[in-house]
């Protein structure tokens, strides 16, 4: 079985793609809030052992380094496909957002998904086949206020998948992004608070409905699978038709 590694498997979609993606692929899920992997642990087992769950912050590079790094070595035969899904949103006016929130922001949504991408690529090449999913967002090519960290961070890692694509694709190796529009992970219920906000985002997507968390499941497996081979620096919205 090919190896896959999904960042921020506790909540939301990445919790919906270590399910959904559980019986084609090995998966190593990461995230960071034990309860969290307690808990995907306790639901995955009944039907798989071979999974593997780790608890760590991917920002913080030594635990990458000591956790993540032995294990792919361990599978270094099988290992083939990276989704980087973890990432955090931070809602503040430009003028009274610091740079150590825009970095910090960086630090997760973008540094530490190149990071990921940069110690699993070596095993790509000599294995001549890999993949990599970059879950970015609508935000990445379109604006709203407050939120202007969170854009960068996403337009960044669009530039990152064109930048693989460009250095990879000779090698068998493919990477896109997906870029999501508003879906009910997480914050829904907190966003679902603010009517006025809620309604906006209603009235701009063409579907008229928040996408479902298990949304980008199809996305993914085309993109991993032998019929995603030719899919390859991609942007491609799955968000009910906002950036159309
Ligand atoms: N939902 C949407 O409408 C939407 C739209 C566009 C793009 N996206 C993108 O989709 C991705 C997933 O978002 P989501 O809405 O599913 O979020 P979510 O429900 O908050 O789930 C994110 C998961 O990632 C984990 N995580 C966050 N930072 C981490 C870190 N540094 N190290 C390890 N794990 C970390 C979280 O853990 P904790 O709970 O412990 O923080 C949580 O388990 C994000 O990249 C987001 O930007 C979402």
């Amino acid at each position: 079985m090919k190896t896959v590694v999904i960042t921020g498997v506790g909540k939301g979609f990445g919790r919906e793609l270590f399910l959904g993606l559980s019986r084609n692929y090995k998966l190593i899920g990461i995230t960071r809030n034990e309860d969290d992997c307690e808990s995907l642990r306790k639901e995955i087992e009944p039907e798989s052992t071979h999974h593997e769950i780790m608890c760590l912050d991917i920002t913080d590079l030594g635990a990458i380094e000591s956790k993540l790094l032995p294990v792919l070595e361990e599978n270094k035969g099988s290992v083939y496909g990276l989704i980087n899904n973890a990432g955090v949103r931070c809602r503040k006016g430009m003028l009274s957002l610091s740079l150590d929130e825009i970095k910090n922001v960086c630090e997760v949504n973008l540094f530490a998904p190149i990071n990921l991408a940069k110690h699993m690529l070596p095993y790509f090449v000599s294995n001549n086949s890999g993949r990599i999913v970059n879950i970015s967002s609508i935000l990445s090519q379109s604006s709203l206020p407050e939120l202007s960290a969170y854009a960068v961070s996403k337009a960044g890692l669009d530039g990152f998948t064109r930048s693989v694509t460009a250095e990879f694709a000779s090698a068998g190796i493919t990477c896109n992004s997906i870029l999501p529009g508003f879906c009910k992970t997480s914050y829904y219920p907190n966003f679902l608070k603010n009517s006025e906000l809620y309604e906006m985002t209603l009235d701009k997507t063409p579907a008229g409905r928040w996408g479902e968390a298990s949304e980008l499941i199809g996305v993914c497996e085309l993109l991993l699978g032998q019929n995603g081979a030719y899919i390859n620096g991609a942007s491609i919205p799955v968000d009910g038709g906002w950036l159309s």
